[in-house]
């Protein structure tokens, strides 16, 4: 079955592909629209073994939107609970026979190994320090309606690069489409070898931050800092946290952006998220959505072999 692992196997073609999809379910959406048809005959299941809101609410309204049957397996009440593993867990619910199987999962790799042993399209909803690439895909999104191309502009993803699959993904992405990536975080955060990316580090906002065109920020992951240095808030607040001193070092032009969930007075100032001048947080929660129904609606097509003989996502 085809899936979507990652950004890392996608040619630029096919973010494309994802991407002008997309922009029509969202300009769809924008003009009233909640219907559609393009997973009528599906079954969609699901399974975040880790707290969601962003993601688990927009692929369930996908789905719904495009006509699926859903399932939200609420893992916490699951068996999982009792022992099963997440191996059973799949194959039990890959015997009921659903097209379409989102996983978000804490360790990395688990989602592609998951994929191996199912017979329907899985799609990574974040696995671990690993990837989530619907997330990689909203981010473009969301850039290209701001600033009208998604090439050579210069872009800084900055805080904890360590602990980041929404990092990983962006920094996979935004090199595909041949974007200068900067990252900014400190020693402690940034992970080594990471300029084998085509990526320039920084410890410094303010130098980090210079002539960017887009500014990324990411959330301190201390669920994934296993006993490891936590830094203290309001020194990192200071020292790394989004403000409108720093970002002023950016074009006067630069959109400031953030995954979610955000932490105000941590790593970016709660005024500056609200700037609907400047922050387009909101709008990657909308573009979430129309990427998730088009990412659906590609799967579904290629299930169908009605894209044949490329595949959109192998
Ligand atoms: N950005 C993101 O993945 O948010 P959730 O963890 O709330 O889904």
């Amino acid at each position: 079955a085809p899936h979507l692992l990652g950004i890392e196997p996608l040619h630029p073609t096919e973010i494309t592909t994802v991407l002008d999809l997309a922009q029509t379910y969202a300009e769809d959406a924008r003009a009233g629209r909640r219907h559609w048809d393009a997973l009528a005959d599906m079954t969609q299941i699901n399974m975040f073994f880790e707290n969601s809101t962003r993601t688990q609410a927009s692929f369930e309204l996908a789905g719904k939107r495009l006509g699926a049957d859903v399932m939200n397996m609420g893992m916490q009440t699951s068996s999982v609970k009792k022992g099963e593993t997440l191996i059973d867990t799949a194959l039990t619910l890959n015997a009921m026979r659903p097209d379409l199987l989102v996983v978000r999962h804490p360790n990395s790799g688990a989602v592609d190994l998951l994929s191996q042993k199912v017979n329907c399209a899985v799609i990574n909803a974040g696995d671990g320090r690993h990837e989530h690439p619907t997330q990689a895909l909203l981010d473009a999104l969301t850039i290209r309606r701001a600033k009208g191309r998604l090439h050579r502009l210069s872009i800084a993803v900055c805080g904890d690069i360590a602990h980041s699959r929404v990092a990983r993904s962006n920094i996979l992405l935004l090199g595909k489409m041949e974007n200068r990536v900067r990252l900014i975080a400190p020693p402690t955060l940034m992970p080594s070898g990471v300029e084998e990316f085509g990526v320039e580090c920084f410890d410094n906002m303010e130098e980090g931050l210079r002539d960017v065109d887009v500014v990324m920020m990411l959330r301190l992951q201390k669920e994934r800092m296993d006993g490891g240095f936590i830094p203290s808030e309001r020194e990192y607040f200071h020292r790394y946290g989004l403000d409108a001193a720093k970002l002023a070092h950016a074009r006067p032009d630069a959109i400031v952006m953030h995954p979610g969930p955000m932490n105000r007075g941590v790593e970016i100032d709660g005024t500056l998220a609200d700037d609907i001048n400047r922050s387009v947080i909101q709008e990657q929660v909308e573009m979430g959505v129309a990427v998730r129904m088009a990412v659906m609606d590609l799967l579904a097509r290629n299930l169908r072999g009605t894209r044949a003989p490329r595949e959109v996502m192998a």
